[in-house]
């Protein structure tokens, strides 16, 4: 009995919130003709006043859209018994959660009960990645703001020790190509990593290596020196590449070097396909821009949720 009242809810709650809120680029044409203005404000205020902004957002969003789809689950606080996203495991360098904060009350100021949180940080990725010298796109808009934030769901994203195989599969999990994994993995142009994410392959990398063999020596070794095998550092790490606040294709030409971060963006060279990607961005700027744009827009249009939230950080 309990297990069919269960079932029944469950499919209740199915039918209840829709798969996929349908997106247009002009949602909000009438109720809310500024959002995007608004938006473009707060994110400009607080880049000029820190560079490390546009990483922390651009992040933010992929995290979102993986977990649940872009439903703002990443931005909801713990409450009592539930330990929500940003509270679970990679959340170090999960920050700049004041920006969308600042961003929806400027909203809710214009207009109240209308603008989701999902969208809202949607358009705060995509002005991000101007501010710092990226391409521009329209949004589609129209997401809706979900319930349920879980720690422990942080577990489905892709690790940085993923080979190609587990990377494609995280993906297509999400409707996602291979073409989009590379082209996605390149905004790993903007922002910096901690020492954890990228430890394994500097110390006792296996039985035969200290140091994984696809990593460029002097890259390696200057690695070690800010991250020593016992590392109590807080807060020590790496930038992801030498212009940590620029969005260029810098990322590939580090990756053809051996001077990517991760074994997830070292991996891309393991396919022959992904490696033609890779090359082909290094070369062209252009061409990696423009798959940039066209990726980060399936994966923003990655739907989940059923409420417009008040608050960003607490469910209705
Ligand atoms: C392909 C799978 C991916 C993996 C395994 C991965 C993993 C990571 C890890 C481990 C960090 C560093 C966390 C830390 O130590 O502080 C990081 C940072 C970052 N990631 Fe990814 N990531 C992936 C895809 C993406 C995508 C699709 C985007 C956005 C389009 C993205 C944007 C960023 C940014 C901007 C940072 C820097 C954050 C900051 O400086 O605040 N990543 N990622
Ligand atoms: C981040 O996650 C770790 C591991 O789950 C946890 O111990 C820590 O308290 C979290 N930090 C923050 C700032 O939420
Ligand atoms: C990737 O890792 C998985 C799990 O460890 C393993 O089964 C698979 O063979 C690996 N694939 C490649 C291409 O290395
Ligand atoms: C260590 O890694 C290298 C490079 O991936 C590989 O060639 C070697 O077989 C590995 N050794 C062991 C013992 O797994």
């Amino acid at each position: 009995m309990a297990a069919i009242a269960a079932l029944l809810s469950s499919l209740l709650i199915f039918l209840a919130s829709p798969l996929g809120n349908a997106l247009s680029w002009n949602y909000y044409d009438k109720t809310c003709p500024d959002v995007e203005s608004i938006v473009t404000n707060a994110v400009k205020q607080a880049v000029m006043a820190d560079k490390t902004v546009p990483a922390a957002l651009l992040r933010m969003h992929f995290h979102d859209c993986f977990i649940r789809g872009c439903d703002a689950s990443v931005l909801l606080n713990s409450v009592n018994k539930n330990t929500a996203e940003k509270d679970g495991p990679p959340n170090a360098s999960l920050h700049a959660f004041y920006v969308i904060d600042n961003a929806k009350k400027a909203v809710e100021a214009m207009c109240p009960g209308v603008v989701s949180c999902a969208d809202i940080l949607a358009l705060a990725a995509r002005d991000a990645v101007v501010l710092a010298g990226g391409p521009t796109w329209e949004v589609p808009k129209g997401r809706k703001d979900g319930r349920i934030s879980r720690a422990t769901e942080t577990r489905q994203l892709p690790s940085p020790a993923f080979n190609i195989s587990q990377l494609k599969q995280s993906f297509s999990q999400r409707g996602l190509s291979l073409d989009d994994l590379v082209a996605l993995s390149g905004g790993h142009t903007l922002g910096f990593s901690h020492c954890s994410s990228f430890q394994s392959r500097i110390h006792n990398f296996n039985a035969t290596h200290d140091i994984d063999p696809t990593m460029h020596p002097s890259f390696a070794a200057s690695l070690r020196s800010v991250c020593p095998k016992k590392n109590n550092v807080k807060n020590a790490g790496a930038n992801m590449d030498p212009s940590p606040t620029t969005f260029d294709n810098t990322y590939y030409k580090l990756i053809l070097q051996g001077r990517s971060l991760f074994s997830s963006d070292q991996a891309l060279l393991t396919f022959p396909k992904t490696k033609n990607l890779v090359s082909k961005f290094a070369t062209s700027k252009e061409t990696f821009l423009e798959a940039f744009v066209n990726s980060v827009i399936k994966m923003s249009s990655i739907t989940g949720g059923q409420e417009i939230r008040k608050d960003c950080r607490v469910v209705n």
